[in-house]
């Protein structure tokens, strides 16, 4: 049985969706932290169980039967995710998985300026150490983070940001895709695989320039100093822990962390990944924008 975790998510849900199209619904299994959210999984036949990775006693369950497991990294910062990661991956190990898989990211560093980055390496570290075959699969960028700055791009014409660099900008779905190769094509990712982006990396000056154009509004980018950023952001009701995660993508992101594309996504998927322009189409089209 396959096991995927954070399958009411954004990617999660995306990957089972792709699995049920090549895997029998009787052969894989969720871990969710709400069954509720997952009722139309179970309807088609999906094993539907609840665990939280803070939790460890409730993933045994979960993971129960599991012949592999996919541990979606759980939206959880600092060093809590660190323990909750490498919870679910022990527990995979435990279930007597004969092949576990981690969602990593591209820029998984012990050094990264971006904290989610030394998770991811704290994580593969934890993974590689497991005793079992696995794969970090070093996800490019989601490009649906974007969306942070559509609002107000579209309402005031302006970016407004600290210094930032390219991006490897990737789609959700390409990575859902991935995933599932890594899944069913047995040797096609082994260990910590390369970065999987798409074909570019963009910074937000290109992101300005690509929106104005599908928009057919002026939107520029306005560069202002980390400090200033920082004022103006908890002044509009931020809370300064959120702003300085936010300050510390933007340092790792000039410091080149995120400047980094691979063909290892387009050679699996057999075809170029998504651009970002793909994925802003769909960001603009959510909220009722005419795209050009
Ligand atoms: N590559 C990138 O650029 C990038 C960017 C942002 C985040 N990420 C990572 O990629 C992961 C998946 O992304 P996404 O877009 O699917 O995010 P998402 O839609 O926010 O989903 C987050 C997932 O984390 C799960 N989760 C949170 N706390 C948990 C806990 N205590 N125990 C078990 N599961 C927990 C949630 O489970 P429930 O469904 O049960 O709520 C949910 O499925 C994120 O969680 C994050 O670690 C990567």
């Amino acid at each position: 049985m396959i096991i995927v975790t954070g399958a009411s998510g954004n990617l999660g849900s995306r990957i089972v969706e792709r699995l049920l199209t090549v895997v029998p619904a009787a052969e894989l299994g969720v871990s969710v932290r709400d069954a509720t959210r997952a009722r139309a999984l179970a309807d088609r036949g999906v094993r539907v169980r609840e665990a939280d990775f803070t939790a460890p006693a409730s993933l045994g369950y979960s993971m129960e039967g599991a012949d592999q497991v996919l541990v979606v990294s759980a939206e959880i910062r600092g060093d809590a995710a660190v323990v909750a990661n490498t919870a679910a991956i022990d527990a995979a190990v435990a279930a007597g998985a004969s092949h576990v898989l981690y969602t990593s990211h591209q820029a998984a560093s012990a050094d990264s300026l971006f904290p989610p980055q030394v998770v991811h390496a704290a994580a593969e570290a934890h993974l590689a150490r497991a005793g079992v075959p696995f794969t970090a699969l070093r996800n490019g960028f989601y490009a649906a983070s974007l969306d942070v700055h559509l609002a107000a791009a579209l309402a005031t014409g302006q970016i407004v940001v600290p210094p930032d660099g390219p991006v490897s900008w990737t789609a959700h779905d390409d990575l859902a895709e991935a995933a599932v190769i890594a899944l069913t094509r047995p040797g096609a990712f082994a260990g910590i695989t390369p970065p999987l982006t798409a074909g570019v990396a963009l910074d937000l000056g290109d992101v300005a320039g690509l929106l104005s154009r599908l928009t057919g509004r002026s939107i520029v980018r306005v560069t202002v100093s980390d400090e200033e950023w920082r004022t103006a952001s908890i002044a509009r009701g931020l809370p300064p822990a959120v702003v300085d995660f936010s300050l510390g993508l933007f340092r790792a992101s000039r410091q080149g962390e995120f400047d980094v594309v691979s063909p290892a996504l387009a050679h699996a998927l057999c075809r170029a990944p998504q651009g970002v322009e793909e994925t802003l189409r769909r960001l603009l089209g959510d909220r009722g924008i005419a795209v050009a």
